[in-house]
């Protein structure tokens, strides 16, 4: 037992998350009402208590899974029946391509090998300083005297700027506020349940979110393509993803193709890589603003690694445990990817029941990650889920986070030592408090988010 858990605990806090329906939506309330906008308000009861639900949508059937063993059947054991359903590639393929999220069989082997070593402990490791460094830079925008600040903007800024740092030297020329915008309302109107997306007929979609994801989609690709025609024909360009990417499509395609790759892929890891990790910080930030206790914890001992890490930033995650908890803690209760589906090729059999070709099986990790077989009082923010012993007997897929399988996520290591590094300085520096009269509203797009923002007050502390 450690020494938080021991400590006499304060009533815990029970973070927002909307009341869970007690029946199915029909497909016009999907259609028609907040349920089809936002997928957490379609959930009912009793996808917390049973390990199985079927669903039904006109032609599509999905089979709801949050047995882990039958998880653990779907993705890792009979992984080779599953692909990317298709009606995920309609919603993301105008956006991010043929790159490595939406690649399959062969070609995605080959991709995934190509890029494992920039995502290798030691290439994250050679990461750190570029962490710090925005961290540092993240800290001293704020003021902090007391002033409600939108967190999640911060924390969007933040990771955008890491991204491009990290994997692109910083050359994209894609300005933070645009983008930031650009990338929320892609996300925000690309991938609602809509009567166009369901029948593959995108000209019935015109509402005018859907319009304005359109436009900012043309507009971040023909920015990122500007980007890559300027790399593709630098005489000398600097030895990063990006360049080491095109080289080695270079090597295999003809050149419109080994281009047209490096785009996709520059565009899936530009929004994969910074929109999850910049939600999974806000959704930090909310935990801690409401258990301050939680909050003291991890501020003296973010406190202590910047003291102790000196000059050496590697050090600062070996001396992070307790923050690390929280992290865990909070991609539990707010998953940025909030569901993983997968489509059978061939028939297949889950939870007794029969998958047939075609179908979809889905995890919800926001519905697995509170489901009440599987976690005690799963509602409330509580750390300890993560200290060794809360971990103990735990089914490793019962817990999802980055996925599992083939198919994890390959940026898992960057984005966890990347969270620890931004959040260890906010919370050393600043105290964060919940905005007076602002309700936080969880809302899942592509991935889950504050809805309009995280407005926290933010006080810089003494020294
Ligand atoms: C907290 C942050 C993150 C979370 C919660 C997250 C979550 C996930 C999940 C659940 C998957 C698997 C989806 C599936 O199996 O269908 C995935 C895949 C992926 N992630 Fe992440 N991710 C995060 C950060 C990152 C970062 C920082 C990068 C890149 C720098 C990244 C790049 C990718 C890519 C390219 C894939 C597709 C992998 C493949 O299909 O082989 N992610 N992510």
């Amino acid at each position: 037992m450690t020494a938080h858990s021991l400590a006499i605990a304060p009533q815990r806090f029970r973070p927002a998350a909307p009341e869970p329906l007690e029946r199915d939506p029909t497909l016009w309330q999907l259609l028609t009402s907040e349920a089809g906008r936002n997928p957490l308000r379609a959930v009912t009861k009793d996808a917390f208590e049973v390990p199985y639900r079927r669903l039904r949508a006109l032609n599509f059937v999905f089979h709801g899974v949050s047995d882990p063993d039958q998880i653990k059947h779907v993705f890792v054991d009979n992984a080779a029946n599953y692909r990317r359903p298709r009606l995920v590639h309609r919603i993301l393929s105008p956006s991010i391509g043929e790159g490595l999220f939406l690649a399959e069989a062969d070609p995605w082997r080959a991709q995934r090998r190509m890029m494992a070593p920039a995502f290798l402990p030691s290439a994250v490791a050679s990461f750190v300083p570029l962490f710090a460094e925005a961290a540092a830079r993240a800290a001293q925008r704020l003021a902090g005297d007391g002033e409600v600040v939108d967190m999640h903007e911060e924390t969007t800024r933040a990771t955008l700027a890491v991204i491009d740092g990290a994997l692109f030297s910083g050359q994209t020329g894609m300005p933070f506020d645009e983008t930031s915008h650009l990338v929320r309302a892609l996300a925000g109107g690309g991938t609602e349940v809509t009567l166009g997306l369901m029948l593959g007929m995108s000209f019935l979609d015109m509402a005018p979110r859907q319009r304005r994801a359109r436009q900012a989609r043309r507009v971040l690709i023909s920015r990122m393509a500007a980007f890559i025609h300027r790399r593709a024909d630098e005489p000398d360009p600097p030895d990063d993803f990006v360049t080491r990417l095109y080289k080695a499509f270079l090597a295999e395609h003809p050149r419109d193709e080994a281009m047209q790759l490096t785009l996709d892929n520059a565009m899936t890891f530009f929004v994969a890589g910074h929109e999850t990790t910049a939600n999974g910080l806000a959704w930090a930030l909310y935990l801690l603003s409401g258990d301050r206790q939680a909050q003291a914890w991890a501020r003296d001992e973010a406190r202590a690694a910047w003291a102790e890490a000196g000059s050496d930033p590697a050090a600062l995650l070996e001396r992070l445990p307790y923050l690390r908890m929280v992290w865990d803690e909070t991609l539990r209760l707010y998953p940025p990817v909030h569901r993983i589906d997968r489509e059978a090729l061939d028939d297949d059999e889950v939870c007794g029941a029969r998958v047939r070709r075609g179908e979809v099986v889905t995890v919800w990790p926001w519905v697995l990650h509170r489901h009440k077989r599987l976690w005690d009082e799963p509602e409330v923010f509580n750390p300890e889920n993560f200290d060794p012993e809360g971990k103990r007997g735990r089914h490793r897929f019962q817990y999802l986070p980055f996925g599992a399988g083939p198919r994890i996520c390959i940026g898992q290591g960057f984005a966890q030592a990347e969270a620890l590094i931004l959040l260890s300085r906010w919370v050393a520096e600043f105290s964060f408090a919940p905005a007076p009269g602002h309700a936080v509203r969880p809302h899942a797009d592509v991935s889950l988010r504050p809805q309009g923002g995280l407005p926290l007050m933010v006080r810089r502390l003494g020294a």
